[in-house]
C-alpha cells in the first residue's frame, strides 16, 4: 500500500462551492424551473385534535389556474405502512411512522389535510385559503403540564434503538455513600429548526420514473422513503440534492412533503414544486421537544462522583416514542460507578419531535454541567478541577477504553486560553461599572457514530490528469464537498485544483445520510479508500506496462505527487497519470472504494471531547445578559480543514448561546398551537448578540475510528455552551436559573 504525504488535508481550504453560493448559481431544490411546472401549497389543520367531518374544495377548484385539490378523500393510500418504511440508511426511521391524508383523523396542528396544485404559486396559495375544512374538535394535550397524569415509561425510544432505562452499578447505594448531594430539575422550551432554506421538493415524472429535487441530508433516505410510500422500486426514484441551505436535523427524517409532491405531480401530469413556507417549517419538519430533566449527583468531599441519576420527561406524538437522547453523553463523560437514566414520555397532540443539532447531547449536558457547577460550589472546588478529578479513561457504560481522548487537554488549554485563573470563585465578585461579570465553564462531548452499512465512493481520473470523486451524500452546508476534495487530492497525489467532488444524487455510490456529525469521518473513509484504490490500480498498471519507466518496479516503492507516479528513492524515474492513460488509449479510469468500520471499533468508546468557557455581563438592574466572550477547546481527532472545522464549532457555540438566552417556542394549550411561527417571534442570535468566539482545535491521534482518524465537529460545539453561559450567569449574579432559555424576567 502506497502512502502519500498530506498536502491538502489540514489546509484551511476555502469552500469549493463558495463561489456558486455567493453568485447565485447554486441551485437549491426549489430553484429548479422545469417546463410546464406547477406549484403545490399545503393546507394544514388549524386545530390539534379531532376528525374532519367535511372538506369543501369547490371554491378552491373554481379558482383560475387550479389543477387539483388533494385531500384524504382522493389521495391514493400509501403502499407501505409503518414500520416498513425505511429511511435513514434503510432502517425504519424514528418519527417516520405517520403519513397524513390517509383518513379523517387530525392529530396535531399543521398536519397536512389538503394539497392545492395550480399553475402559479400565488394561485395555489390563494386557492389553499379557500379550502373549507370542518373539523369536529376533540380535547387535546399539547404541553408537558397538561399531560402530567399520563406519564409512561417507554421500553425504548428512537424506533427501538435506545432503551428507555439505563443502569450501571447501584444508584441508591452510591447515593447512600455520598458525602455531598445535588438534586436539581431543569426545564427547556421547545426549539424549532430554521435553516435559511426552508424544506422543498420539486417532483417530475418521466413515464414511471420519478425524479425528486429535494432538500435533504440523505438522498438515499428520501429515495427509500418515497419509493416505499408510492410502491415503487428504488431504482425508479432518483433524488438530487446538489445544494442544501442548512438543516440542523430537520432534513434528516423524510417528512410528508416529498411524497406528497410526487403524488401531486402524478395526479396533475406535470412537474410539481412544493416548498414549505417559513410558517409551515414550524409544524412540518419536527422540532426539539419541550422537556424537563432532573439530575441527582452524589460525591465524596474530594469531588469524586459516587452516584448519578438522570431523568427526562417530554411530550411525544401520538405515533412514536420519541425523545432526543439526552441521557447519552451525560452518562459517559465522567467516571461514576452508579448510574440510573430514565426516559419518560407523554402522548401529546404534536408532530413527532426530531433531531435538532446536538440532539439530546446539548440538553442533557446542560443539566449535567449546571449540576456539576452547583456541586463544585458546594464542595468549594474549582469547576475545572472537579471535571479533571472525574475524568474517565473508559466509557463507563461499557468499560471499553476511548479510541482517543483529549478531554483533559481541552479543559486545561481552554482554561488557559480563556484566562480562567483570573476568576475569583465568589459569585458577584467581578464588576464592570453597572455590569456584573461572570465566568462559567462546562464540559462538552459528542459521540462518534460509525455506520452500520458499507460506505461507498467512486474515484475517476481523466487522461488530462483531472479527477472526480463521487458519493451520494449532499453537502448541506458543512463543507463536505470541500473536505472530500482535499482527501481525494491527497490520496491520488494530485493538486486540489485538479480534483472535484460530486455528491447529492442517488445515481452516485450510496453512502449514509450526513447525520450525527459523522459526515467527515464516514465520507472521508469511503473517499480515501476509493481514491487510494484508484491510485494503486494506476501504479499496478504502470509497473506492468513495458513502456512505462516504472516497468518491473515493486508497487510499494512507488509514490505519487503532483499527478506523477515515481520511485520513492529516485523521483526522476516515473511518469504522470496522463502519460500512462494516453499511451494506453484510456480516456479515463476509475475505482470504487468501500469502507465499513473495523470490527474492533466495538471494543472502544468513541467520543469527541471539548470544554467550553464563557464570560457574561449582566446588567445589575435590568437583568440584560450580554455574552462577552466564548472560548471552546475541542479534540476532534484529525482536523481535515481547520477553516471549515472552526466554522462548524463557532456555529455550534453561537447556537449554544441561542439555546441559553433566546431560542424558545411554547404551545398555547388552549388553541393547541405554537405561539411562534416566524423569525420575528422565534429568536435566534444575530451578529449583534454574538461575542468574540475563540476556537482551539486540539488534534489527537485516533487509529480506531476510521482511516484518517476523524471524529467530527458538526455538533460538539453546541454541547456545554449553554451550560457555560448559565454557570457564568450564576457566577455574575449568584442566581441559579435552571431553565433554557434564561430571560430577563428570570434575573430581575
Ligand atoms: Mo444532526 S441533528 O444529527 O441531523
Amino acid at each position: 500500500m502506497t502512502t502519500t504525504a498530506p498536502m491538502a488535508i489540514g489546509q484551511p481550504t476555502d469552500r469549493v462551492d463558495g463561489r456558486h453560493k455567493v453568485s447565485g448559481t447554486a441551485h437549491y431544490s426549489a430553484d429548479y424551473v422545469l417546463d410546464n411546472m406547477s406549484y403545490a401549497f399545503l393546507v394544514g389543520a388549524r386545530v390539534a385534535s379531532g376528525r374532519i367531518t367535511a372538506i369543501d374544495t369547490s371554491e378552491a377548484l373554481d379558482c383560475d389556474g387550479v389543477l387539483a385539490v388533494l385531500t384524504h378523500e382522493n389521495l391514493p393510500r400509501t403502499a407501505a405502512q409503518p414500520p416498513l418504511i425505511p429511511s435513514l440508511a434503510g432502517m425504519p426511521a424514528p418519527g417516520q411512522t405517520f403519513f397524513p391524508m390517509q383518513d379523517d383523523a387530525v392529530h396535531y396542528t399543521g398536519q397536512p389535510v389538503a394539497v392545492v396544485v395550480a399553475d402559479t404559486l400565488e394561485r395555489a396559495q390563494h386557492a389553499a385559503a379557500l379550502v373549507r375544512v370542518t373539523i369536529d374538535r376533540t380535547p387535546s394535550v399539547t404541553t408537558l403540564d397538561e399531560g402530567r397524569d399520563q406519564v409512561y415509561e417507554p421500553e425504548a425510544i428512537f424506533a427501538g434503538f435506545i432503551p428507555g432505562r439505563n443502569q450501571r452499578g447501584d444508584f441508591r447505594a452510591g447515593l447512600a455513600r455520598a458525602e455531598v448531594q445535588i438534586d436539581a430539575a431543569f426545564t427547556y422550551a421547545a426549539n424549532n429548526h430554521n435553516p435559511i432554506e426552508p424544506s422543498a421538493t420539486t417532483a417530475v415524472w418521466d413515464g414511471d420514473e420519478l425524479t425528486l429535487y429535494d432538500a435533504t441530508q440523505g438522498v438515499a433516505a428520501t429515495q427509500l422513503t418515497v419509493a416505499a410510500l408510492l410502491g415503487l422500486t428504488p431504482s425508479k426514484v432518483r433524488v438530487v440534492s446538489h445544494f442544501v441551505g442548512g438543516s440542523f436535523g430537520c432534513k434528516a427524517m423524510i417528512w410528508a412533503h416529498p411524497a406528497l409532491s410526487a403524488l401531486a405531480a402524478r395526479h396533475v401530469g406535470r412537474p410539481v414544486k412544493l416548498a414549505l413556507t417559513r410558517e409551515q417549517m414550524f409544524t412540518s419538519v419536527g422540532h426539539r421537544e419541550e422537556q424537563e430533566q432532573r439530575i441527582t449527583l452524589g460525591a465524596t468531599h474530594e469531588g469524586r462522583l459516587t452516584a448519578l441519576r438522570h431523568h427526562k420527561l417530554s411530550p411525544t406524538s401520538p405515533f412514536d416514542d420519541w425523545a432526543e437522547p439526552s441521557l447519552g453523553v451525560a452518562s459517559q463523560i465522567y467516571a461514576c460507578p452508579n448510574y440510573e437514566g430514565v426516559y419518560e414520555l407523554i402522548r401529546a397532540n404534536i408532530m413527532t419531535p426530531t433531531f435538532m443539532r446536538a440532539p439530546g447531547e446539548a440538553s442533557g449536558m446542560f443539566a449535567l454541567e449546571c449540576a456539576m457547577d452547583e456541586l463544585a460550589q458546594q464542595l468549594g472546588l474549582d469547576p475545572v478541577e472537579l471535571r479533571l478529578r472525574n475524568h474517565t479513561d473508559v466509557d463507563p457504560n461499557t468499560g471499553n477504553p476511548w479510541s482517543s481522548d483529549g478531554f483533559q487537554e481541552c479543559l486545561r488549554r481552554g482554561a488557559e486560553r480563556f484566562g480562567w485563573q483570573r476568576r475569583n470563585p465568589e459569585p458577584r465578585s467581578h464588576r464592570d461599572g453597572n455590569w456584573l461579570i461572570g465566568y462559567g465553564m462546562a464540559a462538552a462531548g459528542y459521540p462518534v457514530y460509525g455506520p452500520n452499512n458499507p460506505q461507498r465512493a467512486r474515484a475517476r481520473i481523466y487522461a488530462d490528469g483531472s479527477a472526480v470523486v463521487q458519493a451520494a451524500t449532499p453537502d448541506f452546508g458543512t463543507g463536505v464537498a470541500t473536505v472530500m476534495t482535499q482527501v481525494a487530492a491527497d490520496a491520488l497525489g494530485i493538486p486540489i485544483e485538479r480534483c472535484r467532488f460530486e455528491g447529492g444524487d442517488t445515481m452516485l455510490p450510496t453512502i449514509a445520510a450526513a447525520v450525527g456529525s459523522s459526515g467527515a469521518g464516514m465520507i472521508s473513509a469511503a473517499v480515501h479508500t476509493a481514491a487510494g484504490n484508484l491510485r494503486d490500480q494506476l501504479i499496478a498498471q504502470a509497473v506492468a506496462d513495458a513502456q512505462s519507466p516504472l516497468h518491473g518496479a515493486d508497487p510499494a516503492s512507488v509514490t505519487v505527487r503532483g499527478g506523477r507516479m515515481m520511485l520513492r528513492d529516485r523521483p526522476d524515474t516515473g511518469e504522470s497519470y496522463s502519460e500512462l492513460l494516453h499511451r494506453n488509449f484510456l480516456p479515463d479510469t476509475e475505482a470504487m472504494g468501500t469502507w465499513s468500520p473495523a470490527p474492533q471499533t466495538a471494543n472502544y468508546g468513541m467520543m469527541t471531547f471539548g470544554a467550553q468557557f464563557a464570560e457574561v455581563a449582566v446588567d445589575a438592574e435590568l437583568g440584560v445578559v450580554r455574552v462577552r466572550r466564548m472560548v471552546g477547546a475541542f479534540a476532534p481527532g484529525r482536523v481535515l480543514n481547520p477553516k471549515t472545522a472552526r466554522s462548524q464549532l463557532m456555529g455550534g457555540m453561537i447556537w449554544g448561546l441561542g439555546q441559553a438566552l433566546l431560542e424558545a417556542n411554547y404551545m398555547d394549550p388552549v388553541r393547541g398551537r405554537w405561539v411562534a411561527s416566524s423569525l420575528g417571534d422565534y429568536l435566534i442570535p444575530v451578529n449583534a448578540d454574538a461575542p468574540e468566539v475563540d476556537v482551539e482545535l486540539i488534534e489527537v491521534e485516533d487509529k480506531i475510528v476510521n482511516p484518517l482518524g476523524v471524529k467530527g465537529v458538526g455538533e460538539v460545539g453546541q454541547v456545554g455552551a449553554a451550560a457555560a453561559i448559565a454557570n457564568a450567569i450564576h457566577h455574575a449574579t449568584g442566581r441559579r436559573v435552571r431553565k433554557t432559555p434564561i430571560t430577563i424576567e428570570d434575573l430581575l
